[in-house]
C-alpha cells in the first residue's frame, strides 16, 4: 500500500445499511486498492456484540485493503483523526409515517455527534444518511464550531439513483446515459429535475416526449420509492441505500464528467436558485476530485421547476423551526 490510511467513522454499525455499506468500503472499492482504509464503528451499547459480529465477517473477507476496525460506544473515540464520518446510526420509519416525523427522536443524537467530530482531521467530510438526512445534517453543523459548514453533506443520491432507474427503463436506454438532478429535502417533496436533465446528451424532454408521466408517476414513483420500499419489505432500504452513500462518497472524490452533474445536500450559499443561506438543501453539484462540491450554477429554471424548489424550500425551513432548539447560532 502506497498511501497513507483512511480513516472513516460509521454511525449505526451494525444496522441494515451498515451491514451492506461497511464491506464495500473495506473491499478498496471506494477509496482504491492502494489505500488501506481504518473502520472506525460507532454503535449504541445494546449493539456493540451485533457490531463485533459484522466486524469478524469484515476480518474474515480477507481484504488486503483493511488496515483495522475500531469499535466504540464513544463518539469522541470512534471520530478521533477520521477523515470521513458517515452519519448512518438513527432511527428509520415505520409504514404509514413520513421521514421528518422522526426528526425529535433523531435530531438530537447529531447534537452530540456534532460536538464530537471536533476529534477528526479538520478535513473530514461528513455526509448524512440518517433520516430526516437534511436537517439532520444541519444540527450537526450547527453543533461542530470545528469543520466549515461546506465539509457537511446529506445523501440524495439514492433519490438521484432511483429517477435514473426510472427513466432508463421508459426511455429504453442504460442508467449510464442519464443526467438528473434532485433538488431539495430527501422527502416526499424532493424535485427529480427533468427539465434540466439529460438522456445520451439529449434534453430528456426531447427523448420522452410524455410530460403527463413526468409530472404524474415518474415524480410519484420518485418521491414515495421510500415508502413503497418499507411496504414491500417491511423494513426500509438498505442495500440501495448503502450504494447510494457509496456514489456520494465517490462522487466527492473524482472529477465529475463535462456536462454532468451530482445530487447532494449542502449547505445554501445564498446565491443560489433562491435558496435561503445555510439551508442544508440537494442542488445539482460538480466535484474537482477533490473531496469538495461545488453547486452548478446558471440552470435554467422555469415557473414549473420554481414552484417545485419553493415548495420543498418551505418543508425544509419548516423541519429547521421544529428543530431550532437544537442549533447553535
Ligand atoms: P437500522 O435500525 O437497521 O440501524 C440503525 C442502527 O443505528 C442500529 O444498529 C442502532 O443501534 C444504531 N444507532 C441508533 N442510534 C445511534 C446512535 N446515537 N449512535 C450510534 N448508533 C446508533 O436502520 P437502517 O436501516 O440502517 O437505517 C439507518 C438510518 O438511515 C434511518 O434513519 C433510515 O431512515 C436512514 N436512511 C436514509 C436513506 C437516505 O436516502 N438518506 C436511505 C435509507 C435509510
Ligand atoms: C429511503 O428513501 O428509502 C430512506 O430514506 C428510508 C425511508 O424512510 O424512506
Amino acid at each position: 500500500m502506497k498511501k497513507p490510511v483512511v480513516k472513516v467513522a460509521v454511525t449505526g454499525a451494525a444496522g441494515q445499511i451498515g451491514y451492506s455499506l461497511l464491506f464495500r468500503i473495506a473491499s478498496g472499492e471506494v477509496f482504491g486498492q492502494d489505500t488501506p482504509v481504518q473502520l472506525n464503528l460507532l454503535e449504541l451499547p445494546a449493539a456493540i456484540k451485533s457490531a463485533e459480529g459484522t466486524a469478524m465477517e469484515i476480518d474474515d473477507c480477507g481484504f488486503p485493503t483493511l488496515a483495522g476496525i475500531n469499535i466504540s460506544e464513544s463518539a469522541e473515540n470512534a471520530f478521533d483523526g477520521i477523515h470521513w464520518a458517515l452519519f448512518v446510526g438513527s432511527k428509520p420509519r415505520g409504514p404509514g409515517m413520513e421521514r421528518n416525523d422522526l426528526i425529535r427522536d433523531n435530531g438530537p443524537i447529531f447534537v452530540a455527534q456534532g460536538k464530537a467530530l471536533n476529534r477528526a482531521d479538520r478535513g473530514v467530510q461528513i455526509v448524512v444518511v440518517g433520516n430526516p438526512c437534511n436537517t439532520n445534517a444541519l444540527i450537526a453543523q450547527h453543533n461542530c464550531r470545528d469543520i466549515p459548514a461546506t465539509q457537511f453533506s446529506a445523501m440524495t443520491m439514492l433519490d438521484e439513483n432511483r429517477a435514473k432507474a426510472q427513466l432508463a427503463k421508459k426511455a429504453g436506454v442504460n442508467v449510464g446515459d442519464i443526467n438528473i438532478g434532485i433538488w431539495g429535502n430527501h422527502s416526499s417533496t424532493m424535485y427529480p429535475d427533468f427539465e434540466t436533465g439529460t438522456i445520451a446528451g439529449k434534453k430528456i424532454l426531447d427523448v420522452i416526449k410524455d410530460r403527463a408521466w413526468l409530472e404524474g408517476d415518474f415524480m410519484k414513483t420518485v418521491q414515495q420509492r421510500g415508502a413503497a420500499i418499507i411496504a414491500a419489505r417491511g423494513k426500509s432500504s438498505a442495500a440501495s441505500a448503502a450504494s447510494a452513500c457509496i456514489d456520494h462518497v465517490k462522487n466527492l472524490m473524482h472529477k465529475t464528467p463535462d456536462g454532468k452533474w451530482f445530487s447532494c445536500a449542502v449547505p445554501s450559499d445564498g446565491n443560489s436558485y433562491g435558496v435561503p443561506a445555510g439551508l442544508l438543501f440537494s442542488f445539482p453539484c460538480r466535484s474537482q476530485g477533490n473531496g469538495k462540491w461545488e453547486i452548478v450554477k446558471g440552470l435554467p429554471v422555469s415557473d414549473y421547476s420554481r414552484k417545485k424548489i419553493d415548495e420543498t424550500t418551505k418543508e425544509l425551513l419548516a423541519e429547521r423551526e421544529v428543530v431550532k432548539d437544537l442549533l447553535i447560532k
